[in-house]
């Protein structure tokens, strides 16, 4: 994530706005600049400013008004005083009103570059210690694996969809994905190099989220000692997911609203608007049509976000991607944990198939990492499979697993465990040939020469459809 770095210059001098504009805007920075005080003071209370560089001879106000007055409106800019050869006092005046660091006229390129530098390294402390930083690694191990047609499809959407910057609806039962996918848009979209800044609406009680959003100005209640930058001046140029929207307080949905429709905000305690150039994410789990019917949920906000809607789908509507899933999992928490797991029994792997999966891809990602945690060998079965799931199915707990990894005194009966391992081999060889295949019948039956009727037959009394 790149916090955006800006510079506002403000002098009377075109050639120092010129010359400096352009020096620091190959350096990265979003220049503005300003001949005036009066036009200085109000570039600032719109946009987001990072460093002010200030003359202190202006033509319209004092300097130093200047700069008390940048004081009052942001205390978080850094400001650079530009002062005549020789005028040291107002330079020592300025430091004390809170200026940063002074630089006498003339001055070299270099040395402003130092300084600045030198300040840019204080934000960033800053913002660290706010806590902005917070995201930047969380997607790591964010990579999206698909195998189904379904999920294909989305994405294609998703990638038409990402270039422009229209509001986007995710919808989607927890753990399907919905974080990764605003992620992915993000990602996808022009303002990649700019903020990701999720948000989870349930996290935080109303009025700390509001802060939260929108940020505070100093004294806007007790304990807010500065001024605070709300989420959506970070993420400014860049994306804000809200996340879990459905639980947002009607207050919070309207000043939500306002933002979609002025592209502005104001923080809390504060009079003056700031711009947001944010595009907006949102996703629920909930039934957000439902909640407008017991007004809990503002139905022209719901309008207003649910320009591009993205349904995604559960894990059980697309049983093809457990198995990529369960790979890439078991190598991810191998490399995780340290181990070495090469393989899953077929027993284990029909359960984890079969199983319902109602928190979706989180819950299997779990409950993979559960079972490497608690394998012992290579190779991870029926023993490592949380309770909960292995004894949903009994009928498959029936011991096979057992049988082959465990040296337990006890058999299971021979020909019901033989047959049960036969039936589910098949089921699983031949759901997995037939999903390799885009359930095209003649061609699975060819591959392993079958005639056709016959592969029918077997898939039907496996219940094998396309889903
Ligand atoms: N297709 C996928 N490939 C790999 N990992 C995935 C995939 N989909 C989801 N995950 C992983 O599953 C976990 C849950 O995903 P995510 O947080 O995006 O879901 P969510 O829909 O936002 O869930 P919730 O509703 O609980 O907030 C994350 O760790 C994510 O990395
Ligand atoms: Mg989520």
């Amino acid at each position: 994530m790149n916090i955006d770095k800006s510079i506002l210059i403000i002098d009377d001098e075109e050639n120092i706005r010129k010359y400096l504009g352009r020096a620091m805007a190959k350096d990265g920075f979003d220049v503005f600049t300003a001949e005036y005080g009066k036009e200085g003071l109000n570039l600032l209370v719109r946009k987001h400013i990072d460093i002010v560089l200030l003359d202190l001879n202006l033509p319209d106000i004092n300097g130093l008004d200047v700069l008390k007055e940048i004081k009052e409106v942001d205390v978080q800019s850094i400001i650079i005083i530009i002062t005549a050869y020789g005028d040291i006092t107002s330079a020592v005046e300025a430091m004390r009103l809170g200026a940063y660091d002074y630089l006498t006229k003339p001055f070299d390129i270099e040395d402003i570059k130092i300084v600045i530098n030198k300040a840019f390294k204080i934000i960033g402390l800053e913002d660290r210690i706010e806590g902005l930083q917070r995201q930047v690694d969380r997607f790591k191990d964010g990579e999206l694996i698909t195998r189904s047609k379904k999920m294909n499809d989305l994405l294609e959407f998703v990638e038409r969809i990402s270039k422009a910057s229209t509001t986007v609806m995710i919808y989607g039962e927890t753990g399907t994905g919905k974080e990764l996918i605003a992620d992915l848009i993000h990602k996808k979209s022009p303002r990649t190099s700019k903020p990701f800044v999720p948000i989870d609406c349930t996290s935080l009680p109303e009025n700390l989220l509001e802060s939260e959003l929108f940020g505070h100005e100093k004294g806007a209640f007790t304990g807010a000692v500065g001024v605070k930058k709300g989420l959506f001046q970070v993420a400014n140029e860049g994306t804000v997911f809200l996340d879990e929207i459905g639980e947002l307080p009607l207050t919070l949905q309207a000043k939500i609203l306002r933002v979609l429709e002025t592209k502005s905000f104001r923080r809390v305690g504060g009079e003056r608007y700031l711009e947001a150039d944010v595009r907006i994410v949102a996703a629920t789990n909930r039934n957000l049509k439902q909640l407008i019917e017991e007004e809990r949920f503002r139905s022209d906000l719901f309008y207003r976000l649910n320009v591009v809607p993205i349904y995604l789908p559960s894990l059980r509507d697309r049983k093809e991607d457990i198995f990529p899933l369960i790979e890439y999992f078991v190598q991810l928490f191998n490399k995780k944990i340290g181990r070495n797991i090469s393989n899953v029994s077929n027993q284990a792997l029909k359960v984890l198939i079969d199983y319902d999966w109602p928190g979706n891809i989180r819950e299997l990602k779990n409950v993979i990492e559960h079972m490497v945690i608690t394998s012992k060998g290579n190779i991870i079965g029926m023993r490592n499979l949380p309770t909960e799931i292995r004894d949903i199915d009994k009928d498959v707990s029936f011991r096979s697993d057992h049988l082959i990894e465990n040296d337990s005194e006890i058999l299971p009966d021979y020909r019901k465990t033989k047959r049960d391992l036969i039936e589910g081999f098949e089921r699983n060889y031949l759901k997995r040939l037939l999903e390799k295949n885009d359930w095209n019948i003649s061609q699975s039956a060819r591959e392993i020469k079958m005639h056709r009727s016959s592969f029918q037959r077997l898939a039907r009394k496996h219940g094998l459809q396309r889903s």
